[in-house]
């Protein structure tokens, strides 16, 4: 199980801190990259993600919400992310699949909470990493959705026919209590911004870490 900590709910004045605040308890960082396009919200773009890249050996989980992946897929890769995360919504899935393996990235799609699991079931055995949203994407903080859970298991039920070893991703709302909900139906990497990140000044992310891990520790995914 793993715990993706997003920077979205972190201080951008001190990202630096907020990996720091996080290193010990996982490896990985979620970065979210919106456009004002895509979503309604800007963000993070390749520069900071090269500064991220400078300050950590993290591994760079890169979820683009941005309308043309193919423009600033090469900006990504030589920023030093890790993994790519490209929305199906956007079409031409085996290109962008084909132009994430020739960078060298690690291969993500994602799925916002109305695609349905048809859209991109015949994708899974050529990805490392598949998201299924758990909230529309543009911001932190909003509220999980538990009508995705039985596309969660779907998506489990077909990695598990594929032996697949990819992770399967949620993002959005994400907290112990509704990160064991998506460990039962087969999750096994877990987003959260506010819940390692919103807590008051003094709060402690990496404690935030453990809880969460803690949560879905154990948890079997029910077949
Ligand atoms: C939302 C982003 C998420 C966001 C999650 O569009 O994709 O990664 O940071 O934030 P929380 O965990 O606060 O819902
Ligand atoms: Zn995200």
């Amino acid at each position: 199980m793993l715990i993706c900590p997003s920077i979205l709910s972190a201080d951008f004045a001190a990202l630096g801190v907020a990996a720091d605040a996080v290193r010990a308890e996982t490896d990985w960082l979620h970065v979210d990259v919106m456009d004002g396009h895509f979503v309604p919200n800007l963000t993070i773009g390749p520069p900071v993600v090269a500064s991220l890249r400078r300050h950590t050996d993290a591994y760079l989980d890169c979820h683009l919400m941005i309308t043309d992946p193919a423009q600033y897929l090469p900006a990504f890769a030589k920023a030093g992310a890790s993994g790519c995360t490209v929305h199906v919504e956007l079409g031409s899935v085996p290109d962008r699949i084909a132009q994430m393996r020739d960078l060298g990235l690690d291969v993500g799609l994602v799925a916002n909470p109305d695609t349905p699991f048809e859209v991109f079931a015949s994708f899974l055995g050529q990805v490392d990493l598949m998201l299924i949203m758990t909230v529309f994407p543009g911001f932190g903080g909003q509220k999980f959705m538990p009508e995705v859970l039985p596309k969660i298991a779907a998506t489990r039920a077909e990695f598990d026919r594929l032996g697949s070893p990819a992770e399967l991703q949620v993002d959005g709302g994400i907290d112990v209590s509704t990160a064991p909900r998506c460990a039962e139906a087969g999750a096994t990497a877990f987003v959260a911004g506010n819940a390692v990140y919103g807590g008051a000044a003094g709060a402690d992310p990496g404690a935030a870490v453990r809880a969460l891990l803690a949560s879905v520790a154990g948890v079997r995914a029910r077949a």
